[in-house]
This record gives C-alpha cells, structure tokens and sequence, in this order.
C-alpha cells in the first residue's frame, strides 16, 4: 500500500544562479549534489554522514559532473549517449527543475536536466532511506521531440569516489558453482562486471560489488561502499581508474548497451535499473548487515517473515515423481517435523509425458500416468499429513517435443533465418516475452494452477535457459536491439500481474540453481534457489559469498544424501545440516535411505532448527572465518537478534590435519554487559556435552577473548562407519546458542 505522500516541494525554474547544494541523508550516509538552473548539476559527496563544509575541511568534497552525456568534454566518461534521428549525437545536458519529496521511510530528490540542443530530456533520481544506510540511484530518459531517437549508453548511476587505493569483491561463477567471492585491486584504466546471458543476470557474474576505498577489504573495518543493480538482463558496472591521479574514480552502472541500442519512441521514455548502495566505515560486515536489513524490510516479499523447513524432491526421486515417491517422501519429512514437501520436475504432460529433460515444458497438465489422482488429491495427501504443499513450474520455457511449441512456435525466440540454438536437453527454447500473448500465458500458467487449486501453498519458478538466441519474432526489425531491454520489463509486468492476482503464496526464485540471484525479482518472490550444488563443503563457500548481499532467510540449503551427486563426496549428516542451517533449511535426498540413527539426528536436528530460526533467518550475520583464509580449515559465521538477546554460532572443521594449532574466534555483536548462557543445537551424540555447554559467559569474555576451536570440536580416534554421524575428523561442526541471561 503507497503511504501518504508526506511533502513534495517543486522548485520548477526557481534555482537561483547561486550555486544550490542538495543534501539527502540515511542515519550515516550524506549525498550532496550541487544543481544551478542552466548548468551541469556536480556532484559534491558520497560517504559517512556530513555536511558540506566538513566534507570540504576534510578534502572529501567533489566538484564532478554528476551525470555526464557525451557532447562535450569527451576526456571525461560519459554515462549517456543519445543518437538523434539526424544524426547529431550531442547533447548538453543542463539542470532546468529540482524536486525533493518524501513518502514513507524514502526521501528523493529528482533533477531534471535539459538538453539545449534537443527535445530530449534525462531526469536523475536519487532516493534515501531513513532507517538504514541504503541510497537508491536511477535514470529517466524522456524523448520529447516527434521522431524516435535511439539510446546507445543509457547508465542508471554516475558515482565518483576520491580514492585510488581500491580492492573490489565481486561474485563470479556459474552453475553449481554460484556465487564465488573475487577480491582483487583495481588497477589503473577500466574494469568491467558484466553479463551478456540475456535473462539470467548472476549466471557468471553478478551486478553485486563492494570496493574498499582504503587496499585491503576487511569484514570489521574501513570504508566500503556496496553496490548492487537490480535488472536481470544484460548489465555494466564500470570501474574506471583513470590514471589522471587526481581524478576521482569512477563508478557507473546500468543496462549493457552491447548490441542494445534502445529506441525510445516519440513521447516514450525509458526508465532504468534502480541501482542500491551503501556506505560502510565498519566495514564490508556493516554493508552486508545493511544490505540485509533493507532487504527484508523494503524489498523481498515477505522478508521479516520466517520461512518452513520443507522437502524438495529434485535429489531424491528427479522426474520419477509418481504418486508412490511423493507420498512417502511427503510422509517423512511431515515424520521429521518438516513443514512443507515440494514436488519438482516431471509431474506434468500427457501426450509428451515429462520424463527427461528433452520435452514437455508448456504443457502444464498434470501426467495422469504418474500421478493419476491429479494435483488435487496430491494436495490433499500432503495437507492431511498436516504439512505444506509446493509445485515445481518453468513458465518462460518450451521444449520443441511439446503440444505448446506445435501450436505456437512463433511464441519462441529465435532468428527466423537461423536454426534455433536450444538449450537445456538440446530441445528446450525461451519463450518471447515481448509478445503480449506470451505474456497471458506465463501468467496463465500460475493463475490456472492456483484457480484450480487454490490451496497451492508454495511454487518454485524455475529457468535453465539463457537468451541463446536473441531475435523476437514479435518485435519489428527496427525494434530488434529493444528485446533484451523489453524482455527483461515485461517479465516484470508479468511478475507484478501474478502477485496482484496471487499475494499470498510463496514463490521460489529457481535458475538451474542460483544464476538468477538479483534484488530485481525480490519484490515478487520471497526466496531464491541458491545452487543445485548441495554437496556441503562446496555449499558453505557459495553461501558465504551470496551472503554477502542477500539475507540468510532468501537463501533455501538442503540437506543432500550422503554420497553427493555433483563432487561424489561423503560427509556426515551433522555437517551437511549444520551447513544447510546456515540459511532456509530444507531437505534434497530421499529420507527413507537414512539409517536409523541418522533419521533419529535429522528430527533432532530439524527440532533444533526451528528453535534457532528467527536468529538464524532474521539476526544480523557477523562473519567470523572464512573459508577461503588460511588453509580453508575452518570457517566460522554467527547471527545475532536486533536486541542482542538471542545469537547462533556456528563453526565448521573443513579440513583436518594433524596437530592442528588452537584457532580462536571471537564473537561479534554481542552485548559486552549481558551475560549469555550457552547451549550446544543439535549435538551429534546427545549423551557427550562440550565442555561450554551450560556454561554462562559475558559478552565482553566472549568479544575480546573468544572461544578456542580445538576445544569445541574434538578428534575422533579410531575408524567409524560409513553413516556414522563422525565418520571423519573432516566436515565436523559444531553450533552454540547463547541466550542473554
Ligand atoms: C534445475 C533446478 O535448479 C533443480 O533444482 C531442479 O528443479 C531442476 N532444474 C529440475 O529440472
């Protein structure tokens, strides 16, 4: 619900000749930006919370164009370039109108630039939150003449920074290998974070960084500014470094103008990507806990909301879901206090019955074959074990061995002179979500299945294909360098148009795993699928890095079985859940292949989970150890509730080697003068307490002293079992719960 609009002050025509400073501020950052009508608005600061004049003392004030178009100082970057029907591609872009409004927790200030050589206008918008560290910037490119022009660079945000000193973190990889940490510093000239996969914005790299503006980039200390676009299609984040040393470095975001020339027509405009920062003087720590907090309370759908434990089928039972699997998959993880089961892929399609993944995708009807009681009475089963019920859904995809591609194959893209270059299966198209009849279907997707079933209490949206080829067979030829822009905003209007119809139930973002990981798509869903690597030495490394912008409670982990799928790795079901307790536990294995004593431990620790949930999905995270430091032995990371009552810490042995040194690691977050009262979740043999279990210890001992790892967790002498719950003295872990007293 909008809230009222609290003040709009317009000063239209009315900026005196005086130079104008506009401020906005969050609780401890400061923005100011200089507009004088006529003249280029400057840039004058960015960073921890200041007034001009102690910015200027300080010599952190700025005099830089803040938005510059190419036209006219060529030397300088130029963040927007505008070709004209006649050819001119110049323009001179001046401030005409300032707003500033205020609505709800968001302050904004809007400058309206002119450009005195064309009908043609770029307003800048700059938003401010009031209760957390995050600043919004975004563009409007407004074509006021009567002929079309054409936007060959079109950047949402223009950010300069004094500092030539910068170490920049960036997420790479790909799938079941998502979100991998990359810290390197950045040398003179430019470097570039981008994507060209079309639809699926963090399958290699992600429009998410942090730059330490002083070398190193520490978790507790220094200034850090996050960044982070919100567009799922092509993006740039440009770090130009100019080797001019006194010229700031420069940092500009927004939609990949590569072979996306954006025709705007007459009286349209294009409004671009919102791009998020933050400024940090504690540290990258302090940016992800704001990242984290301004997610859950002003983007994800549902963010403050505490998410099930539930059972995905994928893992276990892949496209055999019949009815046999699905009702005793669903009637052990409802016996291990689970709270909800998930049928994935391969219920659905009858004259092509989805048994691989080579046909079937459009044809959205139950298999009758497989489940011939139909979703309805699958539902039913589910709810009567006293449980949720979720559904698996690829609704932007088609596979050409498929009732959907026979009757519409004009609704793929493709090139209508080229062969199409498929995807996943070697069958499988994207669908044209430019074309508006596309569009009724992927929301008829959805609406049919909760119209018809109504108790529908979860989907996962999944997406395997990138934008192989990328030629609409709707648009016009003169529009065909508008797909990628167009696509990716009408997935949204489709997105917007299924949460009107459907608020209520919960959608899992899913991209063969994690490579569609972007704020973009958070309003809609109320998580994200991180990585179908569930093997959980890899896991924990790609959690670590996605958690440093996205919140715990976005991110599903499962629990897989004991001999992983992807790396063939054997590790104890302790750690596999301790790894996966680190963000939204779930289960991707069939339960009834566990032992007796690994089924009595998953209950246990299914139990324990949901008594350390709001910590663990809502606390703030404190990183601790990483697994990437050292020799990768050890990696360490604890939540902690907003009134410092409540903390989880988890410690995990990745790596053991003979006479390990002690490694100590002192807690964050706490309060120094309350006392904590420490418990052991979920032990591995409930009969052998730690020596800390029970105990009660300040806040303080436990910041400045710390805890002692050998200590925590022991060796295990002699040969155990394959299953047994220590099999190894690798892939040992350990969680404490500590409660203020
Ligand atoms: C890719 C997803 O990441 C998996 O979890 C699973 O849903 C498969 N697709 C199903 O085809």
């Amino acid at each position: 619900m909008k809230r009222a609009l609290l003040f709009v002050m317009i000063l239209m025509g009315a900026i005196d000749s005086m130079a104008k400073n506009y401020t906005l501020s969050t609780p401890n950052n400061t923005l100011i930006i200089e507009a004088v009508e006529g003249k280029a608005p400057m840039f004058r600061y960015y960073g921890s919370k200041a007034t001009l004049d102690e910015a200027e003392s300080v010599g952190k004030a700025l005099q830089y164009e803040a938005f510059h178009a190419f036209g006219n100082r060529t030397d300088i970057p130029f963040a927007a370039l505008v070709k004209f029907q006649d050819g001119d591609n110049a323009v001179n872009l001046v401030v005409e109108s300032v707003e500033q409004s205020k609505e709800g927790h968001i302050s904004t200030l809007c400058i309206t630039l002119k450009d005195t050589l064309h009908p043609f206008r770029l307003k800048l918008r700059y938003a401010a939150f009031d209760d957390c560290d995050i600043m919004k910037f975004s563009t409007e490119y407004i074509n006021d003449g009567k002929k079309p022009i054409v936007l060959q660079k079109y950047m949402s945000a223009s950010l300069p920074v004094i500092s030539k000193n910068c170490t920049l973190l960036s997420l790479y990889g790909n799938t079941k290998n998502e979100s991998n940490e990359q810290f390197e510093r950045l040398g003179y000239g430019t470097k570039l974070l981008t994507t060209q996969q079309g639809n699926r914005t963090s399958y290699d790299i992600h429009a998410s960084f942090m730059l330490s503006l002083e070398g190193e980039m520490n978790e507790q200390c220094g200034n850090v500014i996050a960044g982070s676009l919100l567009w799922g299609g092509n993006f740039d984040i440009e770090f130009i470094n100019s080797p001019f040393k006194r010229l700031p470095t420069l940092i500009q975001a927004g939609i990949s103008p590569l072979a996306s020339d954006y025709t705007l027509n007459p009286k349209a405009s294009l409004t671009t990507p919102e791009f998020v920062l933050t400024h940090s003087n504690r540290g990258k720590g302090e940016a992800s806990r704001t990242l984290h907090y301004w997610a859950r309370h002003h983007q994800v759908l549902d963010g403050t909301k505490l998410r099930e434990v539930l059972l995905n089928s994928w893992e276990g039972v892949h496209f055999d879901t019949t009815q046999a699997n699905m009702e005793s998959m669903a009637a052990d993880i409802a016996e291990l206090g689970g709270e909800m089961f998930v049928m994935d892929d391969g219920w659905f399609g009858n004259k092509y019955p989805r048994n691989n993944d080579k046909t079937s995708l459009g044809d959205w009807e139950v298999c009758r074959e497989k489940l011939p009681g139909g979703i309805g009475s699958l539902v039913k089963m589910v709810h009567d074990k006293g449980i949720k019920f979720g559904i698996w859904i690829e609704p932007e995809m088609v596979n050409i061995e498929s009732e959907l591609y026979e009757k519409h194959p004009d609704w793929v893209l493709r090139h209508p002179s080229i062969e199409p270059q498929p995807g996943r299966g070697g069958g499988q198209l994207l669908l044209d979500m430019t074309n508006p009849q596309v569009q009724d279907f992927v929301f008829g997707v959805v609406d049919k299945l909760m119209t018809e079933h109504p108790d529908i209490d979860y989907i996962k949206w999944d997406n395997n294909m990138s934008m192989h080829n990328a030629s609409s067979q709707y648009l016009p030829l003169s529009r065909q360098s508008n797909l990628s822009v167009d696509f990716n905003l009408a997935l949204i209007k489709v997105l917007k148009r299924i949460r009107a119809a459907h608020p209520d139930v919960i959608i899992q973002l899913c991209a063969s795993g994690g490579t569609r990981l972007n704020y973009v798509y958070m309003p809609y869903f109320q998580e994200v699928w991180a990585s179908d690597m569930t093997d959980p030495l890899h896991r924990l490394k790609l959690q670590w890095g996605a958690l440093d912008f996205y919140p715990s409670n976005i991110l599903a982990a499962h629990v897989c079985s004991h001999n992983n799928k992807y790396t063939q790795r054997h590790s104890p079901l302790k750690f596999r859940f301790d790894v996966a307790s680190m963000c939204r536990l779930g289960v991707e294995m069939v339960p009834a292949t566990f032992t007796p004593t690994e089924r009595a431990f998953a209950k246990r620790a299914i139990a324990e989970y949901k008594k350390i949930r709001p910590t663990v999905q809502q606390g703030d995270m404190y990183k601790l150890i990483s697994p990437f430091d050292d020799n990768g032995e050890y990696a360490a990371l604890m939540y902690v509730d907003s009134d410092k009552s409540k903390a989880v810490t988890m410690i995990y042995r990745l790596l053991y080697t003979h006479d390990m040194p002690h490694r100590i690691i002192r807690m964050q977050g706490l309060d120094p003068n309350r006392q904590y009262r420490i418990r052991e979740v979920a032990p591995e043999m409930e009969n052998e307490k730690l020596a800390i279990d029970g105990k009660i210890v300040s806040g303080r001992l436990l910041m400045e002293e710390g805890v002692v790892i050998p200590e925590l967790i022991r060796r295990i002498k002699g040969n155990r079992p394959i299953n047994d719950l220590r099999e190894s003295n690798d892939y040992r872990s350990v969680v404490l719960e500590l409660v203020a007293e």
